[in-house]
């Protein structure tokens, strides 16, 4: 195996060594999951789902799910398309629009994966900085690229870009717009989806996850909406049966528990804010988050020790080792419990982590 395709492994995976789920003890707060479970109704769902029909394969257009999302999100089933995650989806994407030395262009820094399925593709990379508060990058409009990516809000600082920038950026383009909302639901105002947009736009794709708000990370699901042209061009790309029956039963069940998902945005809103106010007394600039971890930057200071030290305690965050985010760390919205915890222990680090 090349030592190219182990590195794009690992990053395909966010593998992190020793930093895998599984030990109880360990506060994990490195990759942005939910601290609480999924509905009720989704166990009930899947307990139900488990019998001898698993035999069987699963719908291959994922048409219950679609239509459940349809009347969610109000659009039509054809502008939906289910994967395996958002990931899937982003692969299915970077499969469906990009070959060798096609142009995409994003804004850094931010989700890494983007990086490596540009890389599989053979496509050309174009990377533009966010400004120092993370606002839309003018830049971006003018490099001609078939594919332009953007999380909203964004990975790893926690930023949303407004609506009105989102159309204008869709307008100005020349090709295709991804607009990544794995985030959204966490958005402190209702109105941060370009959702409504899709009709309008037709070279717009928004991509959802049901592994933040939804609580089913294991489970695997995305969606992706857009035009009918687009999810039709993208159904012939993807695996016939790239969501397995379980999947698609939680989901749907999800679905139909909004409620449930709210109260746990809400609790989650609620924790950001003390974790946010925590980080701030210690020192630290904490970004606006709209998603559910904060970014805090201790300016020009290299957090390394400091993530290590908090390692060695079983409390993982996230450190970025890439120029520019070595003063930073991030941080997914725990429980109010593994907050008071982190807090402490930073507090009893202190200032000099490197002792
Ligand atoms: C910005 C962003 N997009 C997509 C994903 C992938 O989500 P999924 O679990 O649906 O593949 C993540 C996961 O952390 C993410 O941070």
């Amino acid at each position: 195996m090349s030592a190219y395709f182990r590195r794009n492994i690992a990053a395909l995976a966010g593998y992190v060594p020793g930093e895998q789920p599984g030990d109880e003890n360990v506060i994990k707060l490195n990759t942005n999951e939910n601290p609480y479970p999924a509905s009720p109704r989704v166990f009930a769902a899947l307990r139900k789902a488990i019998n001898s029909s698993l035999r069987l394969y699963p719908e291959p257009l994922a048409d219950s799910l679609r239509a459940v999302a349809a009347s969610v999100y109000g659009v039509k089933p054809e502008n939906i398309l289910a994967g395996n995650g958002s990931d899937e989806i982003l692969s299915i994407i970077m499969r469906s629009f990009i070959g060798p030395e096609d142009r995409v262009a994003f804004p850094v820094p931010t989700y890494s994966l983007y990086d490596t399925l540009i890389a599989i593709q053979q496509g050309e990379r174009i990377s533009v900085d966010y400004p120092a508060d993370f606002s839309l990058p003018e830049a971006l409009v003018a490099q001609n690229a078939a594919l332009t990516l953007l999380c909203n809000p964004n990975s790893p600082s926690g930023t949303v870009v407004s609506l009105q920038d989102i159309e204008r950026l869709a307008r100005a383009v020349s090709g295709i717009l991804v607009i990544d909302e794995a985030y959204v639901d966490f958005a402190e105002s209702e109105g941060a989806s370009s959702l409504p947009l899709i009709g309008r736009l037709p070279n717009l794709i928004v991509l959802r996850t049901f592994s933040k708000s939804f609580s089913l990370a294991g489970m695997r699901i995305g969606l992706a909406f857009a035009s009918e042209e687009i999810i039709s061009g993208m159904m012939k790309v993807k695996d016939s049966y790239n969501l397995n029956r379980l999947s698609l039963v939680a989901a749907t069940a999800a679905l139909q528990d909004m409620p449930w998902m709210t109260r746990n945005i809400r609790r989650i809103q609620q924790s950001r804010r003390q974790l946010s106010a925590g980080l701030r007394k210690m020192g630290f600039y904490v970004y606006p988050s709209h998603a559910n971890f904060v970014m805090a930057r201790k300016k020009e200071q290299n957090l390394k020790r400091l993530y290590e030290r908090l390692k060695s305690q079983k409390i993982l965050v996230r450190y970025f080792d890439v120029a520019g985010l070595q003063d930073c760390l991030r941080i997914t919205v725990g429980t109010p419990q593994e907050i008071q915890a982190l807090l402490k222990e930073m507090k009893a680090i202190g200032n000099n982590p490197t002792t």
